[in-house]
């Protein structure tokens, strides 16, 4: 039996249409994800995935239904405290990134922390929030040389694991993650994932990471598909979204 009350992310009749769409774009009858899951959602280019990110994250609100983190329906919460609440429990990592070029590489995992005081108490429990950084960047390889040098100066795939550091500083419940593999050599690809992985084990975070590429779903524990309402006609788009377990 599925336990919603226990779960860490809970959609229910989760839709979302954009304005002047004459269709939802999201349209999720029930999703529930329990702490340590790792859900693959893919779908093609154009079919809805950053945006469902977007509702995960706060950053957009279902045009209908619930999205539940941690028994919190996001929608109860004012902008601001959805802010908080996102800067709080969530680690992200985007497309590109988005590290920021003038700082240095350890002051850019430190930035999460910059937002929030749970994630500050949580990362300094024994030490400083600059000394858990480093301590994460190390875990994650990155050569002591690298830390306060600024981040541009890093090769791509040292830079995609200052991400990962920054998403999991404080250690946020959840992270999602959009496409960060997209720009990878299978190689690296492989070596990102295992990474991610490993340290989302060690932590019990629920991950939701997103792409298009179909072959990475075997990795995770759940994969769902999205489908934009181009590819199921009619009735069959009510079963465009399901979870396979
Ligand atoms: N700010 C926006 N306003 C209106 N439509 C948008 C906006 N952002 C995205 N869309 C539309 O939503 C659809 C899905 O976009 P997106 O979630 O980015 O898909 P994906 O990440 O799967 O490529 C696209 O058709 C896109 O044009
Ligand atoms: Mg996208």
């Amino acid at each position: 039996m599925i336990d919603r009350a226990a779960a860490v992310v809970c959609l229910e009749q989760t839709r979302f249409r954009w304005p002047g769409q004459s269709n939802d774009l999201i349209d999720i009858d029930e999703l529930t994800l329990q702490a340590g899951e790792h859900l693959f959602v893919r779908g093609a280019s154009g079919s809805g995935k950053t945006t469902l990110l977007n509702l995960l994250a706060g950053v957009h609100t279902p045009t209908a239904g619930v999205v539940r983190l941690l028994g919190t329906d996001l929608a109860e919460l004012s902008a601001s405290r959805r802010d908080q609440f996102r800067a709080d429990h969530i680690g992200v990592i985007f497309q590109q990134f988005n590290l920021l070029p003038y700082l240095s590489t350890v002051e850019n995992v430190t930035l999460a922390c910059a937002f929030s005081a749970r994630k500050r108490e949580r990362a300094a429990e024994s030490t400083e929030v600059k000394t858990a950084a480093r301590n994460l960047l190390s875990a994650l390889n990155l050569p002591d040389s690298s830390y306060d040098a600024p981040v541009n100066e890093l090769s791509v795939g040292q830079q995609q694991r200052v991400a990962v550091a920054r998403a999991l500083i404080g250690g946020p419940e959840i992270i999602i993650a959009d496409e960060p593999t997209s720009a990878l050599d299978t190689e690296n690809r492989d070596r990102f994932l295992e990474l991610l992985f490993r340290e989302a084990e060690a932590r019990s975070c629920t991950l939701v990471f997103v792409s298009h590429d179909p072959q990475l779903a075997g990795r995770f524990t759940r994969s769902i598909e999205l489908r934009t309402a181009d590819d199921m006609p009619g009735d069959a788009a009510d079963d465009a979204v399901g979870a396979s377990p």
